[in-house]
């Protein structure tokens, strides 16, 4: 089997350091790749107690610059590293939708993220009228084109823990709401993505996200095409993320 990655997103969760920790503190590694992206508030006291090998993102980083300026509130990819995070998330739906955050700023996050030595996760995801009107393909291949001038950057091979560019494919209608596509879909989405990737010379993991949860996962982890999960309000709750994790193991 290769490789999974089972990864946490705690959003704007939970509303204190103390209970971020616990929830950081009941993970231990585990035969898949195992990460969690807290608020950055949280980064530097969950990289205190976080086991080894078990990775630590932030949830995004500003693309005005790669490490200082006068740039009042954002935080930079060299601040996340400093604080000991190995990647970021980069174009989540949330952050395109609440943050107008376009093409052109999600290149320059990912460029400060490879600057500063960051793997990037970068989410992409069609909307419920693009998946009604079956423009899913288009969609993923425009979001996807931004990835071509990086190619060169991303290591066909790598013996790390974290590949320098994992794909999250989210589609923002299953985005905590229960619903999910069929698996099915999610493997016909997987296989566009990975073919649209290796015409850009690109090989990166595909993680599907949306509503998964302790019941969906072992489905999903059981599909070849279908290589871990970025995972939202489930893992908010310890018992079913160590579910999730124990389905891609
Ligand atoms: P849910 O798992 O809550 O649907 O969130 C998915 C997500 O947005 C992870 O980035």
């Amino acid at each position: 089997m290769s490789q999974k990655y089972v990864i946490g997103n705690y959003k704007l969760n939970p509303a204190t350091q103390q209970d971020a920790l616990t929830l950081a503190q009941n993970l231990t590694p585990s035969a898949c790749v195992v990460g969690i992206a807290p608020s950055i508030l949280h980064l530097s006291a969950i990289k205190s107690v976080l086991a080894d090998g078990i990775a630590l993102g932030a949830q995004d980083i500003t693309h005005k610059s790669a490490d200082v300026g006068a740039f009042t509130g954002d935080v930079s990819a060299t601040q996340v590293k400093d604080m000991g995070a190995n990647f970021t998330l980069v174009g989540h739906s949330e952050r395109r939708q609440y943050h107008g955050e376009t093409d052109e700023i999600l290149s320059q996050k990912i460029a400060h993220a490879f600057h500063a030595g960051l793997s990037v996760v970068f989410c992409i995801g069609e909307t419920k009228d693009d998946y009604d009107q079956k423009r899913t393909q288009q969609v993923l291949s425009a979001q996807l084109e931004l990835l071509a001038p990086f190619a060169k950057q991303i290591p066909l091979d790598t013996d790390q823990t974290l590949p320098k560019l994992i794909i999250a494919y989210e589609p923002v209608w299953a985005i905590g709401t229960g619903l999910t596509p069929t698996l099915a879909e999610i493997e016909c989405v997987h296989n566009f993505i990975s073919e649209t990737l290796s015409t850009l010379q690109i090989f990166a993991p595909i993680l599907y996200g949306g509503s998964v949860n302790d019941q969906n996962a072992t489905s999903f982890a059981q599909s070849p095409l279908i290589d871990g999960a970025l995972v939202g309000g489930a893992s908010l709750k310890t018992d079913s993320f160590a579910a999730i994790i124990t389905a891609f193991s």
